[in-house]
This record gives structure tokens, C-alpha cells and sequence, in this order.
């Protein structure tokens, strides 16, 4: 039964304003689901499990208005005043066409296209403080930025956030029926008038911003979406956008200052920040609870809980449930806390999470680091720079040149398949266009060994030809194994065969295969150190294959992207398969070296995803009939078990053929 204590859970009261991850962690302990009459009564959680498991049971616990009684805003306890929202205000299937809507304006290439006008926001906004001498954090940063992002990306005009950012703050911000919360409700109508107006000029002049590809876009069934859903849409967009970034990066900034240490450790090391922006995320939970209403009866926790009931599901409580995190109230910059569902879980899980990692991100660089013109610093073989393009995007490199040398070498393989980056370096980057350097950092360190082997593959080739210099340089003999696909295609070949002589295996796959890094390894001495740079399958084969030998400790990788305890799998055995799209009938083929997401996206550009390494949940997608081969890390065994869902980033199939609810 659920029991209801005293003093009574009250997610508003002032003890839980004061402290919620204390005020939750004690109803945890005494009675982790819970009564409460406060707020005309509803049901609360504060498990990681019951929160992940109510989030992804829609049918059971819907999002929508007209079950939670129709008295406002249903995803919120209480329900606040408004305008229905789509899609946050409506379950699958009906907020599947407001989704796709939005998912491309919000995927990682279209924010990676917004990166400069973010750099720009913020670089005006930090210059105008540092000018001034002094800053509010939240006046004079963390309130406008989101807001000049947002407000811009839509295409609004120039200087309207100026207008919008305080009253949208007061919006969330403010005690029901106080004065603020008025002000807040006078500027929401505002709003909707602004936005009606923005709608009408864009269908009648196109120009930049997302507005105007939200009016020119069509449902499934061709008709276009009406002003009334657009309206509800933007201002989801505007009301998610801006308030829950600028309370992440308000609590961040103030832990840094009051944590002057570990701010030093982020100015040092600033590829720490995509770790540490999780860790905040999961610290502070910006949008700390939302709601759903029961359809049918049910137990969460073992709790009987009967149909029309409202349940809470407190994402704060979740990320600092002992069974969910390690030592959950120690914010760890360099924790991995890419699982915390601050951005929701499930069918709604946050369309905006791309742009606000790259907003806040930008936020909290600039705001630490101050730029000088000193010379190149100093860098030691396997380091790597991180390239800022002219479009926005983000790349990183390994130098390869000499480390005494007064200027930096990258070499970069166009690659036509990829997402655009090397492409953009051949057709852009000239002689004497200034671009964004930061680095260089070093994750793939020259070790003392009583000896190396070097296994390089593509392009993987240049940190291990500036290791191999080093190493030649000290008077070592390192053996090197390069794969590529022909030789003419392999960079830097014949520099290396100068350098190294028969120490070096040229190994082109068109004529001798792919090399065998089984026998590589077994035939060095334990101690060696083996050192891998290539593509992720290779990188994945060689942990396995140094797993298997017990040699894991003497193996060095250099990956750009995935994570460092991502799972290893033995990706040898793929095979093609088959996947039918529920919704249109189609049926895709998967081959057996093609991402069963890559196939998707073909089919459906609106595909939400975000990490595309089966951490952060964004692509979780219902299985309708087939079983699912599992390759994530965002699954719990039993969801795995039901086979009900899967991750189709990394997912694959077991079955001949899947049958996919999209
Ligand atoms: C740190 C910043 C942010 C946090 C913590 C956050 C958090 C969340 C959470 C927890 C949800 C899930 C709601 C639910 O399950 O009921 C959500 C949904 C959503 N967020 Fe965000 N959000 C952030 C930034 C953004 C941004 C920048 C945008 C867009 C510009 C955005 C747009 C949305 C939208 C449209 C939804 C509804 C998705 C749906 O219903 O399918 N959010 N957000
Ligand atoms: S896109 Fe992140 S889990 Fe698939």
C-alpha cells in the first residue's frame, strides 16, 4: 500500500526549495513512493527505477491534458496556467508528427551549423561584461544568452530577447499568485501575439530561422500544421529552451566559484567540460520533476496506484538515487554520468539537448578561459588539437608534425560519407583564414616499454607517426602495422618506410587483407606497449583481442568519440538483416557494415538521435515484432529482457528481420 507521512511530501514547500536532493534522499529512505494531499493529492516517486520506468511507460502514464483533468499545464504538479504544448502535451501516436517536426532543427548537424551564431551571442555577452567590469550572473549571462539563442535561432529579430528573456523567467520562476507570477502571465500574451505575428510574416516571407521551416513543413498526409499548433509549438521551443539552460548554467557558475580547484582543473583541462556539463546536468537537474497521469490501474514499486491518479517523476531524485549513481551527492567533474535522466527519458525525452549542451558549453569555455596571444604552446607526440570550422563545427586532430617545429600539422582524409567536417577543411580552409584552435591535449601519451607496437589504421596513422618519431628519436626500435585500403591511398607511407625500414608493415586491404591483430599481439613480448589509432572497429577488435591475451593494461587507444567505458563488441560476426517500418510498410536492409541507424536515416530524416554511441537514450525506438540485439548502455536488463524497445544507434538484430514502430 502507499503510505502517506508526515510532515507531508511537498515538492514546493520551502524544505524542498531549500535542498531537494536532501529533501528527496530522506523520503527515499523512509517511503520512496508516497501520498501526498498537497497540490489536491497525487502519487510520488524518487527511485531511479520507478522514475525510468513510468517515463517510458506512455500507454500507462500519459502526458496529456485531457486525462490530468484539463486544468493546465499537465507535465507539471500543479498544473500551471497556459497554452497546451505539443508535442510534450500529447502521447504517441499523436505527438509523433510534432516531433518529427522539430527533431531536424534540433539534430547535432543543425546545431552544429548554430555554433557560430552561439559563439557570437556569448562572445558579445562575456565581452560586454568584462568591459563593464562586474557581472550578475543571471542578469547579465545566464538569462540572456539561452534566450538571444533561441529567440535568434527561431528567427526572431536581433534585440527581441532583450524583451522576452525576464518575463519568460518570471513564467517558470515565480510563486504561484504572486505578483511576478502575473507580470509572467501578461508577458505570455505577449508572447503569443509576437509569435502569431512572426508565423504570419514568414509564410509570407520566408527567411533565415527555424520559423519559417516549421510554417513550409507538412504533415505525413501533406496538410500543413495551423497557426494554433505552431504557436503551441515555438512557444514549447522558447519555454524549454531558455529557462532550464540558464538555471544549469547559473548553478554551474556558482558551484565553480564556490569550488575554485576544480574551476582551475576545467581551465586546465578543457576537454574535461563535456563530462563535466553531464556531471552538472545530473547535479542540478535544471527541470527537476514532471508529471503523468495513471490510464489504468497499476503499481509503481510494488504500490497499488488506481487510474486518474497524478504521479510525479522528480528526474533530481532519479539522478541521486544511490542505485543509480555511485556516491550520488559528490559532484565529480570527471564522472561518467552519461545515463542521468535530466533530459527526460522516452517518448519525450528533450529535443533541445543538443543545443543546450552547445550553448552551455560555449557559456561556461568563455566565461573561464580568457584568450592571449602567447605563441603556440608546447605539445608531445599523440596529442590532438580541436579544430573550430567556419560553419560551427567542432573536429578534433592529432598533430602529426614535428613537436619542436614553431607551427602545428594536422592532416585530414576528406571523407565524402562523413558528417562533413573533412569535407569542409578540403573545400574551405585556405592560407590566411583565421580559425579557432584549442588544445593541444594529450589522451594518448608516449609510455616508457621495454618495447612498442604501433597499430595504425587510415588516417589513425598521425599521432602514431609523430609517437614513432619520438621513438626513433630516443634511439628505439618500434614495429608498426598500417592498414589501409590501398596503398596509394595510405598518407605519410613513404615518410614511414624511410623512418622505420622493416620495421613497418604496409598492409592494403585491396591486396593483403585485414591484418591480423590477434597474431600481432600474441607475438609481443608481455610489457610491450601496444599502441592503436584507427577506425572504431579496429580500436574495438584490438581491445578485444588485448582482453582475450590478458594484455588489456599494456593497450593505448586514441578514439575521438565514444566514450571510455562504452561496451566492446566483437563486431566480426555482423550480419545483414531486415527491418520493416511499421507506420509506412517499408522494409529496409540493413548490410552487415552499415549502422541499423544509418539505414533509418535514410528512410527518415526526422529520426531523433543525439550521441549515436547508445548512451544518452534520444533514438530509443519500439520493437513491434523481431528481437533486438542490445548494444547500449541506457537499457536496464529488464527492459532488455521485454525486448519491447531498443537504442538503434548501436542496436542491431538477432532475428532475420525487426519490425520497428516508425
Ligand atoms: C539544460 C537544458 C534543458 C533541460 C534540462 C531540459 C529538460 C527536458 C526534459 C526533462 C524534458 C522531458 C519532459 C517530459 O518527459 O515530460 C524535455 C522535453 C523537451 N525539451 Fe528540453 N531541456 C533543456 C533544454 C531544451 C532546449 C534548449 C530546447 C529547445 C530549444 C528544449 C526543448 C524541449 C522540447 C520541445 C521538449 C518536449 C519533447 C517532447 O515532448 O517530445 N529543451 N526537456
Ligand atoms: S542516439 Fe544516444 S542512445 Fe542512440
Amino acid at each position: 500500500m502507499t503510505r502517506t507521512i508526515q510532515p507531508e511530501f511537498d515538492h514546493h514547500g520551502t524544505e524542498a526549495n531549500a535542498d531537494p536532493v536532501a529533501y528527496y534522499r530522506e523520503f527515499r529512505e523512509r517511503c520512496p513512493v508516497g501520498r501526498t494531499s498537497a497540490h489536491d493529492g497525487f502519487v510520488y516517486t524518487t527511485r531511479y527505477a520507478d522514475v525510468a520506468r513510468i517515463a517510458r511507460d506512455d500507454a500507462t502514464f500519459s502526458s496529456e491534458r485531457a486525462p490530468a483533468g484539463d486544468q493546465g499545464v499537465s507535465f507539471v504538479i500543479p498544473p500551471g496556467a497556459g497554452l497546451v504544448q505539443l508535442p510534450i502535451e500529447l502521447d504517441p501516436p499523436s505527438s509523433t508528427p510534432y516531433r518529427e517536426l522539430i527533431n531536424p532543427l534540433l539534430s547535432p548537424e543543425s546545431v552544429d551549423r548554430l555554433r557560430p551564431m552561439i559563439a557570437a551571442h556569448a562572445t558579445r555577452i562575456v565581452d560586454g561584461f568584462v568591459e563593464a567590469g562586474s557581472v550578475d550572473f543571471v542578469a547579465d549571462l545566464t538569462n540572456p544568452l539561452p534566450a538571444a539563442v533561441t529567440l535568434d535561432w527561431l528567427g526572431f529579430g536581433t534585440d527581441e530577447w532583450a524583451r522576452y528573456a525576464k518575463p519568460v523567467h518570471d513564467i517558470f520562476a515565480a510563486v504561484a499568485g504572486s505578483e511576478r507570477a502575473r507580470r509572467g502571465g501578461e508577458a505570455l500574451g505577449a508572447l503569443e501575439v509576437r509569435i502569431r505575428e512572426l508565423l504570419a510574416d514568414r509564410r509570407a516571407r520566408p527567411a533565415d530561422g527555424a520559423v519559417s521551416t516549421l510554417v513550409a513543413a507538412t504533415r505525413p498526409d501533406g496538410r500543413p500544421f495551423t497557426d494554433d499548433e505552431l504557436v503551441s509549438v515555438v512557444f514549447l521551443l522558447i519555454a524549454g529552451g531558455v529557462d532550464t539552460t540558464t538555471s544549469l548554467t547559473g548553478s554551474t557558475l556558482v558551484w565553480l566559484s564556490a569550488h575554485p580547484q576544480e574551476r582551475q582543473r576545467l581551465i586546465d583541462d578543457p576537454d574535461l567540460l563535456t563530462d563535466a556539463t553531464e556531471e552538472f546536468l545530473r547535479a542540478f537537474a535544471p527541470s527537476q520533476s514532471m508529471a503523468r497521469t495513471v490510464m489504468a490501474d497499476t503499481e509503481i514499486g510494488g504500490c497499488p496506484v488506481a487510474r486518474g491518479e497524478r504521479v510525479l517523476i522528480p528526474w533530481v531524485a532519479a539522478n541521486h538515487d544511490p542505485a543509480g549513481f555511485d556516491d550520488p551527492e559528490t559532484i565529480r567533474l570527471d564522472r561518467d554520468a552519461r545515463r542521468p535522466p535530466s533530459f527526460g527519458i522516452g517518448t519525450h525525452r528533450c529535443a533541445g539537448a543538443h543545443l543546450a549542451r552547445a550553448t552551455v558549453g560555449e557559456e561556461i569555455a568563455l566565461t573561464m578561459a580568457a584568450a592571449d596571444g602567447s605563441p603556440l604552446p608546447d605539445w608531445a607526440p599523440g596529442s590532438h588539437v580541436e579544430l573550430h570550422l567556419p560553419s560551427g563545427r567542432i573536429r578534433q586532430y592529432s598533430l602529426c608534425g614535428h613537436p619542436e617545429s614553431p607551427t602545428w600539422t594536422v592532416a585530414v582524409l576528406r571523407a565524402e560519407a562523413g558528417r562533413g567536417g573533412s569535407k569542409e577543411v578540403h573545400d574551405v580552409v585556405r592560407d590566411g583564414l583565421a580559425l579557432t584552435v584549442r588544445g593541444p591535449r594529450n589522451r594518448f601519451p608516449l609510455v616508457d616499454a621495454p618495447g612498442h607496437l604501433l597499430l595504425a589504421g587510415g588516417i589513425g596513422v598521425t599521432p602514431l607517426l609523430a609517437i614513432a618519431r619520438d621513438l626513433v628519436a630516443r634511439g628505439q626500435r618500434p614495429r608498426m602495422v598500417y592498414g589501409g585500403r590501398t596503398r596509394s591511398s595510405m598518407a605519410f607511407a613513404d615518410e614511414l618506410t624511410a623512418l622505420l625500414g622493416d620495421d613497418l608493415r604496409l598492409v592494403p586491404q585491396d591486396t593483403d587483407g585485414i591484418p591480423n591483430l590477434a597474431a600481432l599481439v600474441a607475438a609481443t613480448e608481455p610489457g610491450t606497449a601496444i599502441y592503436c589509432c584507427g577506425p572504431s572497429v579496429m580500436i574495438d577488435a584490438a581491445t578485444v583481442v588485448c582482453e582475450a591475451a590478458g594484455r588489456s593494461a599494456d593497450l593505448h587507444v586514441e578514439r575521438f568519440t565514444a566514450p571510455s567505458d562504452q561496451p566492446v563488441w566483437d563486431t566480426s560476426g555482423d550480419r545483414a538483416f531486415g527491418v520493416v517500418l511499421a507506420r509506412t510498410g517499408r522494409t529496409v536492409t540493413v548490410p552487415a557494415d552499415q549502422r541499423l541507424i544509418d539505414a533509418l536515416r535514410e528512410e527518415i530524416p526526422t529520426l531523433s538521435y543525439d550521441c549515436e554511441q547508445g548512451y544518452c537514450g534520444a533514438c530509443e525506438t519500439r520493437v513491434l515484432d523481431g528481437t533486438p540485439e542490445h548494444r547500449d548502455t541506457v537499457l536496464t536488463d529488464d527492459d532488455r529482457a521485454s525486448g519491447a524497445t531498443m537504442i538503434v544507434c548501436v542496436g542491431r538484430a538477432r532475428s532475420a528481420s525487426l519490425t520497428l514502430d516508425l
